[in-house]
Order: structure tokens, then sequence, then C-alpha cells
């Protein structure tokens, strides 16, 4: 039998070469705006989205971005550095807005409101490490950094988010490069 490559043993990782990860460029905060607005019809009651991301990675503007894409009154959607959470009545569907630096301990996350938030509304965390293991598994994880003066994002799907991220046109994780300029 001739030897083939799937025989071969796996080349050793290059920790000089870094994974093709599947993120997109976000070059300005319209290219965030056009993400957030193929993203917001998707949203439905019960879905989690986690916007992970140092300050100033763009979290607060892709939730502004997608809570004004979905039908209702202009908002501003200030950080809700202090309340640690907002909710935004759109179109039958409650968007619930939480920023969670200021969590002192993991479980008073439960006291703004969570549960009701992950039941009856659509949730988007800012900081959702500060909740620990709290969150439910089933959710969306976007990945907000830095990128010259734009930003990238890579999107890290969950449970349903898997089948739901291909017809949104976002990019899953192992399907090659994915980046787009
Ligand atoms: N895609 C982008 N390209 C360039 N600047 C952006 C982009 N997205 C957001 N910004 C800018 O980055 C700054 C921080 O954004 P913000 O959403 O408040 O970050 P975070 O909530 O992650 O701390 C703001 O001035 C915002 O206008
Ligand atoms: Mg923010």
């Amino acid at each position: 039998m001739p030897a083939s490559a799937a025989a071969m043993p796996a080349p050793p990782a290059d920790p000089a070469v870094p994974d093709p990860e599947p993120s997109l460029a976000l070059a300005d905060e319209a290219a965030t705006a056009a993400l957030a607005a193929r993203l917001a019809p998707a949203l439905r009651a019960g879905d989690l989205i986690c916007l992970a991301g140092d300050l100033g990675a763009g979290k607060t503007a892709f939730a502004r971005a997608l809570i004004n894409a979905l039908p209702g009154p202009p908002e501003e959607v200030p950080s809700p550095t202090f309340t640690l959470v907002q909710t935004y009545p759109r179109d039958g569907l409650e968007i619930w807005h939480f920023d969670l630096y200021r969590l002192e301990r993991a479980d008073e996350v439960w006291e703004l409101g969570l549960e009701e938030a992950l039941v009856a509304g659509a949730s988007l965390v800012e900081w959702p490490e500060r909740a620990a293991g709290l969150l439910p598994e089933e959710r969306l994880v976007l990945r907000f950094e830095h990128a010259g003066t734009g930003r990238r994002v890579t999107p890290e799907p969950h449970g349903s988010w898997h089948s739901r991220l291909a017809p949104l046109g976002l990019p899953l994780p192992g399907t090659g490069p994915g980046k787009t300029a």
C-alpha cells in the first residue's frame, strides 16, 4: 500500500505561524455596524451574545449598533458602567445590555436580572468572564481586538450557534483563513 499523506505524522506546530483564525476585519465603526446589522435580525428570545475583548476593543460600539439595527426608536446606548445593565425594548424582543466590568462577585449577576434576560430577552454581555461559569454554554462569543486603527472580531460559536452562523455569512472556526481585508 503506498504511503498516504493521511498516514504521515502531523507536522509539529510552529508557534511562529498562528493558526488561521476565522476572524473578520472591522476597519472602522461602520464595518462594526454592518456586522451588527447582519446579526440583529437573527436574534431571538433566549439568545446570549458575549462581547469579549479589552477596554476600547469595540464591544459597546457593537452593542449600540445591534440595538439600533432592530426596529425601534434610536438609542444612545451608553456603556452601562454603573447600572451594569440596561434594557431596550425592540419590536417584541427585549435586548438586555450588560457590562459586567464592575461586578464584584460572579453571583451578583443574578441580581441584575440575568435569569429573566436569558429566558425572555436577548442578552449582550460585555466582560462575560466576570460572571465566571454562571453564563450558559449555549452562546455566541464575539472576541474583539485592536487591529491597527480598526478592530478585528473572532466569532466563537457554542451549541446551536455552530449552525446559525453560516447563514449569516459569519466565518466559522475551521473553515480556512476566512480573513477579509
Ligand atoms: N471597528 C472599529 N474601528 C475603529 N474604531 C472603533 C471600531 N469599533 C469601535 N471603535 C471605537 O473604539 C472606541 C472604543 O469603543 P467601545 O465600543 O467603547 O469599546 P469597549 O466597549 O470594548 O470598551 C470608541 O471610540 C469607538 O468609536
Ligand atoms: Mg464597553
